[in-house]
Protein backbone atom coordinates (compact mmCIF):
# COMPACT_ATOMS: atom_id res chain seq x y z
CA UNK A 1 0.00 0.00 0.00
CA UNK A 2 1.53 3.02 -1.11
CA UNK A 3 0.91 5.52 2.24
CA UNK A 4 2.66 8.26 1.55
CA UNK A 5 -0.15 9.00 -1.35
CA UNK A 6 -2.96 6.93 -0.07
CA UNK A 7 -5.73 9.12 -0.92
CA UNK A 8 -8.99 9.91 1.28
CA UNK A 9 -11.93 10.02 -0.49
CA UNK A 10 -14.20 13.01 0.95
CA UNK A 11 -14.59 13.33 4.88
CA UNK A 12 -16.34 10.12 5.77
CA UNK A 13 -19.51 11.01 8.18
CA UNK A 14 -19.87 7.33 9.26
CA UNK A 15 -16.43 8.51 10.92
CA UNK A 16 -18.75 9.16 14.02
CA UNK A 17 -22.80 7.96 14.71
CA UNK A 18 -24.44 11.33 15.52
CA UNK A 19 -23.62 15.24 15.87
CA UNK A 20 -24.22 17.73 18.60
CA UNK A 21 -22.45 21.11 19.24
CA UNK A 22 -21.53 21.37 22.49
CA UNK A 23 -22.30 17.71 22.90
CA UNK A 24 -25.73 19.42 23.95
CA UNK A 25 -28.20 17.03 24.92
CA UNK A 26 -25.65 14.21 25.10
CA UNK A 27 -25.24 11.78 27.78
CA UNK A 28 -21.74 10.37 27.46
CA UNK A 29 -22.24 7.69 30.72
CA UNK A 30 -24.60 6.41 33.52
CA UNK A 31 -24.52 7.92 37.20
CA UNK A 32 -26.34 7.52 40.21
CA UNK A 33 -24.59 10.45 41.59
CA UNK A 34 -27.46 13.51 40.94
CA UNK A 35 -30.35 13.90 38.67
CA UNK A 36 -31.58 17.43 37.13
CA UNK A 37 -35.34 17.62 35.59
CA UNK A 38 -34.70 20.83 33.95
CA UNK A 39 -38.29 20.75 32.98
CA UNK A 40 -39.66 21.26 36.35
CA UNK A 41 -36.80 22.71 37.84
CA UNK A 42 -35.38 19.91 40.27
CA UNK A 43 -32.44 18.72 41.65
CA UNK A 44 -31.89 15.42 43.55
CA UNK A 45 -28.45 13.98 45.42
CA UNK A 46 -28.76 10.50 45.21
CA UNK A 47 -32.51 10.85 45.40
CA UNK A 48 -32.67 13.30 47.66
CA UNK A 49 -34.16 16.49 46.71
CA UNK A 50 -31.43 18.84 46.96
CA UNK A 51 -33.60 21.39 49.33
CA UNK A 52 -34.39 18.22 51.87
CA UNK A 53 -30.52 18.16 52.29
CA UNK A 54 -29.80 21.81 52.33
CA UNK A 55 -32.40 22.10 55.16
CA UNK A 56 -31.42 18.76 57.47
CA UNK A 57 -27.76 17.77 56.33
CA UNK A 58 -24.44 19.53 56.70
CA UNK A 59 -21.70 19.97 54.10
CA UNK A 60 -19.79 17.05 55.62
CA UNK A 61 -22.88 14.42 55.42
CA UNK A 62 -23.52 15.57 51.92
CA UNK A 63 -20.32 15.63 50.63
CA UNK A 64 -20.04 12.25 52.54
CA UNK A 65 -23.15 10.98 50.79
CA UNK A 66 -22.11 11.86 47.14
CA UNK A 67 -18.56 10.30 47.31
CA UNK A 68 -19.85 6.93 49.43
CA UNK A 69 -23.45 6.98 48.23
CA UNK A 70 -25.13 6.19 51.47
CA UNK A 71 -25.94 8.71 54.38
CA UNK A 72 -23.12 8.04 57.14
CA UNK A 73 -23.89 6.54 60.33
CA UNK A 74 -22.49 8.57 63.43
CA UNK A 75 -18.83 6.83 63.45
CA UNK A 76 -18.47 7.39 59.46
CA UNK A 77 -19.58 10.74 59.33
CA UNK A 78 -16.71 11.22 62.59
CA UNK A 79 -14.24 9.79 60.92
CA UNK A 80 -15.01 11.56 57.33
CA UNK A 81 -15.06 15.12 59.43
CA UNK A 82 -11.56 13.73 61.32
CA UNK A 83 -9.80 13.24 57.76
CA UNK A 84 -10.75 16.63 56.51
CA UNK A 85 -9.68 18.13 59.68
CA UNK A 86 -5.87 15.99 59.63
CA UNK A 87 -5.70 18.17 56.13
CA UNK A 88 -6.83 21.52 56.59
CA UNK A 89 -3.74 23.00 58.49
CA UNK A 90 -1.56 24.38 56.31
CA UNK A 91 2.48 23.97 56.94
CA UNK A 92 5.52 26.70 56.34
CA UNK A 93 6.41 25.56 53.42
CA UNK A 94 2.39 26.13 52.09
CA UNK A 95 2.64 29.18 53.52
CA UNK A 96 5.68 30.25 52.10
CA UNK A 97 4.43 29.35 48.99
CA UNK A 98 1.57 31.19 49.53
CA UNK A 99 3.30 34.50 50.35
CA UNK A 100 5.83 34.37 47.32
CA UNK A 101 2.03 34.22 45.14
CA UNK A 102 1.43 37.89 43.72
CA UNK A 103 -1.29 39.60 45.92
CA UNK A 104 -3.16 40.56 42.25
CA UNK A 105 -3.17 37.01 41.59
CA UNK A 106 -6.81 35.58 41.15
CA UNK A 107 -8.10 33.13 44.08
CA UNK A 108 -9.12 30.22 41.81
CA UNK A 109 -5.33 30.89 39.68
CA UNK A 110 -4.17 30.23 43.64
CA UNK A 111 -6.38 27.49 44.63
CA UNK A 112 -4.79 25.48 40.73
CA UNK A 113 -1.87 26.57 41.70
CA UNK A 114 -1.37 25.01 45.30
CA UNK A 115 -3.75 21.83 43.80
CA UNK A 116 -0.60 21.18 41.22
CA UNK A 117 1.68 21.73 44.44
CA UNK A 118 -0.20 19.04 46.64
CA UNK A 119 0.76 16.41 43.89
CA UNK A 120 4.49 17.46 44.14
CA UNK A 121 4.33 15.93 47.66
CA UNK A 122 2.79 12.70 46.45
CA UNK A 123 5.62 12.13 44.24
CA UNK A 124 5.81 9.54 41.33
CA UNK A 125 4.23 6.69 44.08
CA UNK A 126 0.60 7.60 43.59
CA UNK A 127 -0.73 4.14 42.35
CA UNK A 128 -4.85 4.99 40.43
CA UNK A 129 -7.19 3.13 42.33
CA UNK A 130 -9.86 4.12 44.94
CA UNK A 131 -7.61 4.27 47.83
CA UNK A 132 -5.26 6.90 46.10
CA UNK A 133 -8.31 8.91 44.67
CA UNK A 134 -9.94 9.04 47.81
CA UNK A 135 -6.63 9.87 49.76
CA UNK A 136 -5.92 12.05 47.19
CA UNK A 137 -9.54 13.86 46.77
CA UNK A 138 -9.70 14.01 50.69
CA UNK A 139 -6.81 15.82 51.36
CA UNK A 140 -8.10 18.47 48.73
CA UNK A 141 -11.05 18.91 49.83
CA UNK A 142 -9.40 19.25 53.19
CA UNK A 143 -6.79 21.99 52.25
CA UNK A 144 -8.84 24.29 49.69
CA UNK A 145 -10.61 26.30 52.02
CA UNK A 146 -7.05 26.81 54.16
CA UNK A 147 -5.66 27.56 51.39
CA UNK A 148 -8.11 30.64 50.11
CA UNK A 149 -8.22 32.03 53.97
CA UNK A 150 -4.83 32.11 54.19
CA UNK A 151 -3.77 33.57 50.99
CA UNK A 152 -6.59 36.53 51.70
CA UNK A 153 -5.31 37.08 54.65
CA UNK A 154 -1.48 37.47 53.16
CA UNK A 155 -2.94 39.57 50.33
CA UNK A 156 -3.90 42.17 52.96
CA UNK A 157 -1.07 42.15 54.90
CA UNK A 158 -1.85 39.80 57.93
CA UNK A 159 -1.06 36.08 58.77
CA UNK A 160 -2.85 33.32 58.42
CA UNK A 161 -5.39 31.99 61.21
CA UNK A 162 -4.83 28.19 61.82
CA UNK A 163 -7.83 26.25 61.74
CA UNK A 164 -10.00 25.58 65.23
CA UNK A 165 -11.11 22.15 64.71
CA UNK A 166 -13.73 22.50 67.02
CA UNK A 167 -15.35 24.52 64.34
CA UNK A 168 -17.25 22.70 61.69
CA UNK A 169 -15.96 22.67 57.96
CA UNK A 170 -17.77 25.96 57.17
CA UNK A 171 -16.98 28.04 60.65
CA UNK A 172 -13.74 27.00 60.19
CA UNK A 173 -13.52 28.51 56.64
CA UNK A 174 -14.94 31.74 58.55
CA UNK A 175 -13.06 31.36 61.12
CA UNK A 176 -9.68 31.82 58.92
CA UNK A 177 -10.78 34.27 56.61
CA UNK A 178 -12.68 36.65 59.08
CA UNK A 179 -10.41 35.75 62.18
CA UNK A 180 -13.70 35.67 64.45
CA UNK A 181 -16.06 32.41 65.44
CA UNK A 182 -18.68 32.88 62.73
CA UNK A 183 -22.08 33.18 64.58
CA UNK A 184 -24.04 30.04 64.64
CA UNK A 185 -26.53 31.68 61.33
CA UNK A 186 -23.49 32.82 59.57
CA UNK A 187 -21.75 29.65 59.61
CA UNK A 188 -24.83 27.69 58.89
CA UNK A 189 -25.87 29.68 55.07
CA UNK A 190 -22.51 29.04 54.56
CA UNK A 191 -23.11 25.70 54.96
CA UNK A 192 -26.02 25.64 53.27
CA UNK A 193 -24.06 27.18 50.15
CA UNK A 194 -21.66 24.20 49.95
CA UNK A 195 -24.22 21.61 49.96
CA UNK A 196 -26.26 23.78 47.28
CA UNK A 197 -23.10 24.13 45.05
CA UNK A 198 -21.22 20.61 46.23
CA UNK A 199 -22.45 18.28 42.78
CA UNK A 200 -24.67 19.15 39.48
CA UNK A 201 -24.27 16.21 37.35
CA UNK A 202 -22.08 16.51 34.31
CA UNK A 203 -21.32 20.23 34.18
CA UNK A 204 -18.38 21.41 32.06
CA UNK A 205 -16.26 21.17 35.10
CA UNK A 206 -16.94 17.98 35.70
CA UNK A 207 -16.83 16.49 32.27
CA UNK A 208 -13.15 18.39 32.44
CA UNK A 209 -12.45 16.56 35.60
CA UNK A 210 -13.77 13.15 34.34
CA UNK A 211 -12.15 13.76 30.95
CA UNK A 212 -8.90 14.15 32.31
CA UNK A 213 -9.13 10.68 34.90
CA UNK A 214 -10.58 9.19 32.15
CA UNK A 215 -7.00 8.74 30.80
CA UNK A 216 -5.66 7.43 33.64
CA UNK A 217 -4.68 10.96 35.63
CA UNK A 218 -4.56 11.37 39.38
CA UNK A 219 -7.35 12.94 40.90
CA UNK A 220 -4.83 16.18 41.39
CA UNK A 221 -4.68 16.76 37.84
CA UNK A 222 -8.12 15.64 37.34
CA UNK A 223 -9.28 18.30 39.75
CA UNK A 224 -6.68 21.11 38.24
CA UNK A 225 -8.70 20.79 35.62
CA UNK A 226 -12.09 21.17 37.57
CA UNK A 227 -11.02 24.44 38.74
CA UNK A 228 -9.99 25.36 35.61
CA UNK A 229 -13.15 25.07 33.93
CA UNK A 230 -14.74 26.34 36.44
CA UNK A 231 -12.97 29.71 36.56
CA UNK A 232 -14.45 30.45 33.10
CA UNK A 233 -17.34 33.16 33.47
CA UNK A 234 -19.81 31.48 31.73
CA UNK A 235 -19.84 28.89 34.50
CA UNK A 236 -18.48 28.97 38.32
CA UNK A 237 -17.21 32.82 37.32
CA UNK A 238 -20.90 34.17 36.71
CA UNK A 239 -21.04 34.23 40.57
CA UNK A 240 -18.22 37.05 40.75
CA UNK A 241 -19.50 38.82 37.62
CA UNK A 242 -23.17 39.00 38.99
CA UNK A 243 -21.71 41.44 41.85
CA UNK A 244 -19.78 43.59 39.26
CA UNK A 245 -22.57 44.08 37.11
CA UNK A 246 -24.81 45.04 39.88
CA UNK A 247 -22.34 47.57 40.76
CA UNK A 248 -22.21 48.42 37.26
CA UNK A 249 -25.69 49.34 36.74
CA UNK A 250 -25.43 50.63 40.32
CA UNK A 251 -29.34 50.76 41.08
CA UNK A 252 -32.52 49.98 40.23
CA UNK A 253 -33.83 52.96 37.77
CA UNK A 254 -30.60 52.13 35.81
CA UNK A 255 -31.73 48.46 34.83
CA UNK A 256 -33.97 49.06 32.04
CA UNK A 257 -31.48 50.73 30.00
CA UNK A 258 -28.64 48.63 30.66
CA UNK A 259 -30.33 45.92 29.95
CA UNK A 260 -31.81 46.96 26.95
CA UNK A 261 -28.57 47.83 25.43
CA UNK A 262 -26.83 44.59 26.45
CA UNK A 263 -29.60 42.33 25.52
CA UNK A 264 -29.67 44.01 22.11
CA UNK A 265 -25.81 43.61 21.56
CA UNK A 266 -26.64 39.72 21.97
CA UNK A 267 -24.82 39.96 25.44
CA UNK A 268 -25.02 37.20 28.25
CA UNK A 269 -26.21 38.32 31.26
CA UNK A 270 -25.06 36.70 34.49
CA UNK A 271 -26.35 34.62 36.41
CA UNK A 272 -29.16 33.75 33.68
CA UNK A 273 -29.96 30.84 31.93
CA UNK A 274 -28.58 27.22 32.13
CA UNK A 275 -28.15 24.41 29.68
CA UNK A 276 -30.44 22.08 32.01
CA UNK A 277 -32.71 24.53 33.53
CA UNK A 278 -35.63 25.81 31.71
CA UNK A 279 -37.55 26.88 34.59
CA UNK A 280 -35.75 28.74 37.93
CA UNK A 281 -33.14 26.56 39.23
CA UNK A 282 -34.41 25.33 42.82
CA UNK A 283 -31.02 26.26 44.06
CA UNK A 284 -31.63 29.86 43.40
CA UNK A 285 -35.14 30.29 45.25
CA UNK A 286 -33.18 29.15 48.00
CA UNK A 287 -30.57 31.26 47.67
CA UNK A 288 -33.15 34.10 46.91
CA UNK A 289 -34.26 34.02 50.23
CA UNK A 290 -31.30 33.99 52.21
CA UNK A 291 -29.63 37.19 50.37
CA UNK A 292 -32.76 38.72 50.75
CA UNK A 293 -32.85 37.89 54.31
CA UNK A 294 -28.93 38.83 54.61
CA UNK A 295 -28.70 41.89 52.76
CA UNK A 296 -28.33 44.95 55.23
CA UNK A 297 -28.84 48.52 54.75
CA UNK A 298 -25.62 48.59 52.77
CA UNK A 299 -26.49 46.31 49.73
CA UNK A 300 -30.36 47.56 49.84
CA UNK A 301 -29.93 49.01 46.37
CA UNK A 302 -28.09 46.28 44.99
CA UNK A 303 -30.83 43.95 45.86
CA UNK A 304 -33.29 45.69 44.91
CA UNK A 305 -31.28 46.19 41.34
CA UNK A 306 -31.16 42.24 41.37
CA UNK A 307 -34.84 42.24 42.02
CA UNK A 308 -35.55 44.75 38.84
CA UNK A 309 -33.52 42.37 36.82
CA UNK A 310 -34.65 39.10 37.59
CA UNK A 311 -38.61 40.94 36.75
CA UNK A 312 -36.86 42.65 33.20
CA UNK A 313 -35.52 39.52 32.38
CA UNK A 314 -38.47 37.02 33.34
CA UNK A 315 -40.75 39.27 30.99
CA UNK A 316 -38.42 39.08 28.30
CA UNK A 317 -36.61 35.75 28.31
CA UNK A 318 -38.58 33.78 30.48
CA UNK A 319 -40.59 32.50 27.50
CA UNK A 320 -37.40 31.34 26.11
CA UNK A 321 -36.81 29.25 29.01
CA UNK A 322 -34.13 31.70 30.88
CA UNK A 323 -34.23 32.23 34.37
CA UNK A 324 -32.00 33.05 37.20
CA UNK A 325 -29.38 30.38 37.90
CA UNK A 326 -27.44 29.23 41.18
CA UNK A 327 -25.00 32.61 40.50
CA UNK A 328 -27.52 34.86 40.36
CA UNK A 329 -28.25 35.14 44.22
CA UNK A 330 -25.01 33.66 45.75
CA UNK A 331 -22.86 36.66 45.53
CA UNK A 332 -25.16 38.40 48.30
CA UNK A 333 -25.00 35.81 50.44
CA UNK A 334 -21.40 35.72 50.41
CA UNK A 335 -21.14 39.58 50.81
CA UNK A 336 -22.65 39.43 53.70
CA UNK A 337 -20.50 36.94 55.28
CA UNK A 338 -17.60 39.04 54.36
CA UNK A 339 -16.22 36.88 51.85
CA UNK A 340 -14.42 39.29 48.87
CA UNK A 341 -16.26 38.77 45.14
CA UNK A 342 -12.98 37.60 43.87
CA UNK A 343 -13.46 34.71 46.10
CA UNK A 344 -17.08 33.32 45.12
CA UNK A 345 -16.11 31.22 42.64
CA UNK A 346 -13.32 29.41 45.05
CA UNK A 347 -15.96 28.98 47.49
CA UNK A 348 -17.79 27.27 44.44
CA UNK A 349 -14.81 25.23 43.68
CA UNK A 350 -14.59 23.98 47.44
CA UNK A 351 -17.80 23.01 47.61
CA UNK A 352 -18.08 21.01 44.30
CA UNK A 353 -15.21 19.29 45.18
CA UNK A 354 -17.58 16.51 46.66
CA UNK A 355 -19.23 16.17 43.59
CA UNK A 356 -15.79 16.12 41.19
CA UNK A 357 -14.24 13.59 43.44
CA UNK A 358 -17.19 11.54 43.55
CA UNK A 359 -17.66 11.68 39.40
CA UNK A 360 -14.24 10.07 39.15
CA UNK A 361 -14.44 7.60 41.67
CA UNK A 362 -17.71 6.28 40.02
CA UNK A 363 -16.24 6.77 36.29
CA UNK A 364 -13.37 4.92 37.49
CA UNK A 365 -15.52 1.67 38.13
CA UNK A 366 -16.37 1.67 34.10
CA UNK A 367 -13.68 4.31 32.73
CA UNK A 368 -13.52 4.62 28.78
CA UNK A 369 -11.34 7.36 27.82
CA UNK A 370 -13.65 10.16 26.26
CA UNK A 371 -12.45 11.01 22.88
CA UNK A 372 -15.35 12.38 20.49
CA UNK A 373 -14.57 13.20 17.17
CA UNK A 374 -14.82 16.86 15.62
CA UNK A 375 -16.82 17.16 12.37
CA UNK A 376 -13.66 17.81 9.91
CA UNK A 377 -14.64 20.33 7.27
CA UNK A 378 -11.20 21.38 5.98
CA UNK A 379 -9.38 20.28 2.52
CA UNK A 380 -8.17 16.36 1.24
CA UNK A 381 -5.17 15.40 -0.76
CA UNK A 382 -3.44 18.76 -0.62
CA UNK A 383 0.19 18.40 -1.93
CA UNK A 384 3.20 19.99 -0.07
CA UNK A 385 4.40 22.56 -1.57
CA UNK A 386 8.15 23.31 -0.40
CA UNK A 387 9.26 26.93 0.83
CA UNK A 388 11.26 27.69 -1.85
CA UNK A 389 8.34 27.31 -4.29
CA UNK A 390 5.67 29.58 -1.72
C1 LIG B 1 -23.34 27.32 36.26
O1 LIG B 1 -24.04 23.15 33.77
C2 LIG B 1 -24.22 23.34 35.07
O2 LIG B 1 -24.84 22.58 35.73
C3 LIG B 1 -23.56 24.60 35.61
C4 LIG B 1 -23.93 24.99 37.02
C5 LIG B 1 -23.39 24.02 38.05
O3 LIG B 1 -23.92 23.96 39.16
O4 LIG B 1 -22.33 23.39 37.75
O5 LIG B 1 -25.33 25.09 37.15
C6 LIG B 1 -23.31 26.35 37.38
O6 LIG B 1 -22.39 27.39 35.51
C7 LIG B 1 -24.58 28.14 36.03
C8 LIG B 1 -24.47 29.05 34.76
C9 LIG B 1 -23.65 30.30 35.12
N1 LIG B 1 -23.39 31.07 33.90
C10 LIG B 1 -24.01 32.25 33.68
O7 LIG B 1 -24.86 32.75 34.44
C11 LIG B 1 -23.56 32.95 32.40
C12 LIG B 1 -24.78 33.45 31.62
N2 LIG B 1 -25.50 32.29 31.06
C13 LIG B 1 -25.27 31.94 29.70
O8 LIG B 1 -24.00 32.15 29.21
C14 LIG B 1 -25.92 30.61 29.32
O9 LIG B 1 -27.21 30.64 29.77
C15 LIG B 1 -25.26 29.32 29.72
C16 LIG B 1 -23.80 29.26 29.34
C17 LIG B 1 -25.41 29.09 31.17
C18 LIG B 1 -26.00 28.19 29.01
O10 LIG B 1 -25.78 28.42 27.65
P1 LIG B 1 -26.37 27.52 26.47
O11 LIG B 1 -27.16 26.39 26.98
O12 LIG B 1 -25.23 27.21 25.57
O13 LIG B 1 -27.39 28.50 25.78
P2 LIG B 1 -27.04 29.43 24.56
O14 LIG B 1 -25.86 30.28 24.86
O15 LIG B 1 -27.01 28.58 23.33
O16 LIG B 1 -28.33 30.38 24.53
C19 LIG B 1 -29.55 29.94 23.94
C20 LIG B 1 -30.31 31.24 23.68
C21 LIG B 1 -29.47 32.26 22.90
O17 LIG B 1 -30.38 33.11 22.18
P3 LIG B 1 -30.64 32.82 20.60
O18 LIG B 1 -29.29 32.89 19.91
O19 LIG B 1 -31.26 31.44 20.54
O20 LIG B 1 -31.57 33.94 20.20
O21 LIG B 1 -30.62 31.88 24.93
C22 LIG B 1 -29.93 33.13 25.00
C23 LIG B 1 -28.82 33.09 23.97
O22 LIG B 1 -28.50 34.39 23.56
N3 LIG B 1 -29.34 33.21 26.36
C24 LIG B 1 -29.18 34.34 27.02
C25 LIG B 1 -28.61 33.98 28.25
N4 LIG B 1 -28.43 32.64 28.29
C26 LIG B 1 -28.89 32.17 27.11
N5 LIG B 1 -29.46 35.62 26.68
C27 LIG B 1 -29.16 36.56 27.61
N6 LIG B 1 -28.60 36.29 28.83
C28 LIG B 1 -28.32 35.01 29.17
N7 LIG B 1 -27.76 34.74 30.37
Amino acid sequence: MDYKNKKIKGVLKQDYQFFSHGLEGVAAFETSISYIDGKDGILIYRGIPIGELAERSTYEETAYFLIYGSLPTKAELKKFSNDLENHISLDTEDIKWLKDFPVAAHPMDVLNTCVSLMSLSEGGDYEIGRESDLKAGIQIMGKMPSIIAAFDRIRKGKEPIPPDNKLSYAANFLWMLNGEKPKEKEARILDLCLILHAEHGVCASTFATLVTSSTMADVYSSIVSGIGTLKGYLHGGANEQVIRMLERIGAPENVEKYLNEATKKKEKIMGFGHRVYKALDPRARILKNYARDLTGKRDEVLFKTALKIEKFMEKKFGPKGIYPNVDFYSGFVYKALGIPTDMFTSIFAIARSAGWIAHILEYRESSRIFRPRGIYSGPVNVKYIPIKAR
